[in-house]
Parts: C-alpha cells; structure tokens; sequence
C-alpha cells in the first residue's frame, strides 16, 4: 500500500556539500503491515515520514501510496491517504481552540475542497462517539479549549485527529516519547486500539527498542540514511534488543555506540 523507491535527501549545510539524509531508501508495505522503526539521532527516521508526507521534496525517486504516485503532491494533499502524529503534544492540536473546534479541523483537512461548511449536528454527534471512545471523558468537554489538557490527553486528541477521515496510513514519530512512562503506555495501548479497528498500515517511529520489537509485526532500523535492517514476524517475534543489536553488527560491521539507542535499550 505503500510503496518507496530509492528515496534520495540531501539538505545544505551552508557550508558546502550537506547531509544525505536519505541514501537510496526503498520500502514496500502491504496493508495492516504495523512497522517499527528504530535508529540513532540523526538516522533519517523523521526525514523518512517528512518525506511520505510531503513536508519537502526528494531529490529523486518515488512515493506510491495506495497505487497513486504522490511523489510531487503538496502535503495538503496527501492529508486524504494519510494521518500523523508528533513527539510534541503542541504540535498536533491547537490549543487555544475547543476540542470540538480541533476535531472539526481535522475532518475538513481529509475532505475534498468545498464539502466544508461549518459544524453540523451530525458532524458533533461523530466527533463526541469517537472522543466517548477514548474513555477519557472528552466527549463531555467539547466546548473547552485543548491547553487545558494534559499532554497525555492532547496526544490522545491527536491520535483521534490524525485518524478521523479514516487514512489507510499512521506515521507516528516518538509520538509517546514526551509523557511519563505510565501515559506514555496507555497512549500506546489506545494506538495499538486505533490501529487494530481502522485496519491501518503504520510507521512509527521510536527509540524504545523493547517496545518497537513488543508492538506491531515489522521493525526496521536505520542508519546514515539507510535501512540497515528489516525483520518481520514470526521471526521478530523471537528476538530480543541484543539479537537486534547483534544483527545490527553483522549487517554493517559496526556497533552502535554510546547514543539514545544504547541509552533506551
Ligand atoms: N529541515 C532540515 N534541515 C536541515 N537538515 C536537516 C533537516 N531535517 C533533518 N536534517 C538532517 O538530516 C539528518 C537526518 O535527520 P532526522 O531525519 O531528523 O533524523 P532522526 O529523526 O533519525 O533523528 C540529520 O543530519 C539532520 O541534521
Ligand atoms: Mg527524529
């Protein structure tokens, strides 16, 4: 459903010749394929889904979602295919409006231009059951701006807001890694919920070794802009963060150092 074909990103540095932060990246994924993916700061984890959802352009090679080649759609564009999430729970709502002025946002943004016009009684009855889904008493507090939430809350909100026009793809980058570890798990849980019912493929994004091998059926990890390694259940299953770690050093020859990834495994 998901289809990428050596991907090249370089950025200037200003002072010469630049990073590549995408060498020649090809991925292919099938529907409900649930992909994890790891790699040190400064890997190309987050250009990789800036790259799928259309925040620049590649410098070559191509982006097929769902059969359509998206590779020189403008974000906006892509908003009807595909829902994200952020680390920072600011970046993904609003704060200074209303939950139900959020949610209204994010259904329009799905929409083709000129179906939307204002908030209907139909609209508001969706948008309380898919809070009431939540279970977190959102649906009682339409009318309250979002900075009163909490930031497990606000990235709850998100979730549901990435996945309200109904995507068939969730990139979600350390979308857990700024709340405490008990939120952090039940924001998890509640995206492992939406995945699950939306039959959603997804890419995300975390340094958690243990939890990117725990949850979904594919992990990836990259490295200098490269896919270094792709496993798959069943065998995936079976591994531990040091059989990962170690085939790591099979690949390239090399062990990770001292990093985030070390810190977190
Ligand atoms: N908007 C940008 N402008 C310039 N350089 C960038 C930009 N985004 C990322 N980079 C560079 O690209 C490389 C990959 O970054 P990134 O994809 O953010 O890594 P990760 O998410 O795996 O930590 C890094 O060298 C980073 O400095
Ligand atoms: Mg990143």
């Amino acid at each position: 459903m998901l289809e990428l074909k050596s991907l090249c990103k370089k950025f200037q540095s200003g002072t010469g010749n630049g990073r590549m932060a995408l060498k020649d990246v090809s991925l292919s994924l099938q529907p409900n394929d649930f992909v994890t993916v790891i790699g040190s700061n400064g890997a190309g984890k987050s250009t990789l889904l800036n790259v799928i959802a259309g925040v620049f352009p590649v410098d070559s090679g191509q982006v097929t979602i769902d059969g359509e080649d998206v590779t020189h759609l403008p974000e906006h564009r892509r908003a009807l295919v595909l829902g994200r999430v952020f680390q920072d729970p600011m970046q993904g709502t609003a704060g200074s409006m209303s939950i139900e002025e959020n949610m209204a946002m994010a259904f329009k943004r799905g929409m083709r231009r000129g179906l939307s016009k204002g908030v209907s009684a139909k609209d508001k009855d969706y948008f309380r059951e898919k809070l009431a889904s939540l279970g977190l008493g959102l649906e009682d507090r339409l009318q309250e701006p979002v900075k009163l939430l909490s930031g497990g809350q606000r990235q709850a909100l998100a979730l549901l807001m990435a996945t309200l026009s109904q995507p068939k793809l969730l990139l979600l980058d350390e979308h857990t890694a700024a709340l405490d570890p008990r939120t952090a798990q039940e924001i998890q849980e509640l995206t492992n919920d939406i995945v699950r019912r939306g039959s959603l493929s997804v890419l995300m994004v975390t340094h958690n070794l243990r939890l990117a091998l725990a949850v979904g059926t594919r992990t990836i990890m990259m490295h200098e802009g490269e896919i270094a390694l792709d496993v798959s259940d069943p065998e995936r299953s079976e591994m531990t963060v040091s059989d990962l770690l170690e085939r790591f050093h099979d690949a390239r020859g090399e062990r990770l150092s001292d990093d985030r990834i070390l810190l977190e495994a």
